[in-house]
């Protein structure tokens, strides 16, 4: 099929590079003209495994092009699909200019019968605006507007496209839905399940899904928290919980808080909806809070029990806001960085993708090329980000390079065992000691004065 992407992020060349390789004549179109002109060049905007050689392939036989009008692409399209940005306004709710711009954009030369797929995470009742929109402009053509939400995750997005635990297509006729099916025919035929719905559900899927995964991380935070009261181990506790099949083990890992493009803008966006709309929904905004806290708390527990000094300087392994991606949006390392800074600590950080997009917010004198260089002279090191190699970090040229001895292992990477230590001493999230549990059988104290249950070091 003739199909359309418009926007070239994430989950727009994602989309076009895979609807290529699914067969398709695809033609994506940016408004950032420079954006695209790179991406012909072979020079991706993202670290995306797997991206760069399906883009190449698929520009190479042409059945992949990118071009920057908006209005050319959609005229050749029979399927259009919106993938611009949508970020959060200061009231937490979507911000729809992007995606309205893209439409009224196209709306003029949309072909007979074209379906417009909003890709886009939008709120509910967005694409019934989208349909009444395109309407006022396209002088009585026969057009439909679908939602089908994308749920890949940055740093696996092709794996994610191709191999989906299930497509979702919202729309209000049965031709809309029978069109998009053809789209996804061949992921159907490898028995991907399909779920075909009215656009408002599926605009309320994609926001919920993304609550309730991001609701899993935030109660596994709290879980942690206990079990460094208690002395447990919330790796342990997790696996246990996990194993329950009505739970499932995934998004269970304890850390830093929930980052990224996604999770907290979505979430903002799924509470203001029901605020909005009369139905508070209490638990996603108790959520929001307790994640936004968690890194000022975690910043607090670095310098009070790794006993930072005033002027001090702590190193930080990892500004990404996950392993596998160099994205640093709304990156809870950023976070906890922030608020060091504003108590006048120093910082030293490392990533191995995330350097360049780090240096519009950082400076060159607080980015190093190697987690030694990081380490070497802090009072305390920070492991943010979980990537892989850092679980190879040698303990002995660690504590060599530093000036204190206190390692924050906020992703629980570092395998290193009692007696391996080289005087460092190491505080893992969730995990906490027998000497915590005697402290708390005791006293039934060992709390802060905000309540939450004190940190461990
Ligand atoms: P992005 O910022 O990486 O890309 C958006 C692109 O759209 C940019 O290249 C921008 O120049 C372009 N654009 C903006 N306005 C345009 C217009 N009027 N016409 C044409 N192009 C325009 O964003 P992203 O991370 O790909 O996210 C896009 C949407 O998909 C968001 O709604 C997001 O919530 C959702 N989503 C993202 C992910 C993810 O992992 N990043 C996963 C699922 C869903
Ligand atoms: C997330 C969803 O997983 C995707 O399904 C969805 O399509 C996407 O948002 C979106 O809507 O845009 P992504 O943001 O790429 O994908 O990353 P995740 O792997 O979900 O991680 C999000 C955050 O949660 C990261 O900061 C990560 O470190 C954190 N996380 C994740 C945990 O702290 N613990 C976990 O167990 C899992």
């Amino acid at each position: 099929m003739r199909t359309g992407v418009i926007g070239a992020g994430y989950v727009g060349l994602t989309t076009a590079a895979c609807l290529a390789e699914l067969g398709h004549d695809v033609v994506c179109c940016d408004v950032d003209e420079a954006r695209l002109e790179r991406i012909r060049h072979g020079n991706l905007p993202m670290h995306e495994p797997e991206l760069p050689e399906l883009v190449a392939r698929h520009m190479a036989t042409g059945a992949l092009r990118f071009q920057s009008s908006v209005s050319a692409c959609a005229a050749e399209s029979e399927v259009v699909f919106v993938t611009v940005g949508t970020p959060s306004l200061p009231n937490g709710d979507i911000d729809l200019r992007q995606v309205a711009a893209a439409c009224e954009s196209f709306a003029r030369s949309l072909g007979h019968g074209t379906v417009v797929a909003i890709k886009s995470t939008v709120s509910a009742g967005t694409c019934q605006k989208m349909r009444e929109l395109i309407a006022r402009r396209s002088r009585g053509l026969a057009f439909s507007v679908a939602s089908n939400p994308e749920f890949l995750r940055e740093g696996s997005a092709v794996a994610d496209f191709m191999r989906p635990d299930r497509i979702v297509i919202g729309a209000e006729d049965p031709r809309t839905s029978a069109v998009l099916r053809q789209v996804y025919r061949p992921l159907e035929r490898r028995g991907v399940p399909f779920l075909v719905t009215t656009t408002i559900n599926a605009e309320l899927v994609k926001h919920a899904a993304n609550a309730m995964l991001a609701l899993k991380i935030g109660f596994i935070n709290e879980v942690a928290d206990l079990c460094e009261a208690v002395g447990g181990d919330v790796r342990d506790v997790a696996r246990g919980i996990g194993l329950d099949s009505r739970i499932g083990g995934s998004f269970l890992m304890a850390g830093p808080g929930f980052g990224g493009s996604c999770f907290p803008k979505d979430t903002r966006a799924y509470a203001a909806t029901g605020r909005r709309c009369g139905a508070v929904q209490d638990i996603v905004e108790m959520l929001i809070r307790r994640n936004d806290q968690r890194t000022a708390q975690l910043a607090r527990r670095v310098i009070e029990a790794g006993r930072i000094p005033p002027r001090g300087r702590v190193g930080i392994l990892g500004l990404a806001f996950k392993a596998g991606t160099d994205d640093i949006r709304e990156s809870a390392s950023l976070a906890i960085i922030r608020e060091l800074k504003s108590r006048g600590i120093g910082i030293r950080a490392h990533d191995p993708q995330a350097i360049d997009n780090a240096r519009r917010l950082m400076s060159a004198e607080e980015l190093v090329d190697s987690p030694y260089e990081a380490a070497r002279g802090a009072d305390a090191l920070i492991v943010a980000t979980e990537w892989p190699d850092y679980a190879s970090l040698d303990p002995a040229r660690i504590a060599r390079s530093m000036k204190g001895a206190a390692v924050f292992d906020f992703r629980n990477v570092l395998p290193w065992k009692v007696g391996e230590m080289h005087g460092l001493r190491l505080a893992r999230i969730g995990v906490g000691t027998r000497h915590d549990a005697d402290k708390v059988i005791e006293s039934g104290a060992n709390r802060l004065d905000d309540g939450r249950a004190a940190a461990p070091m």
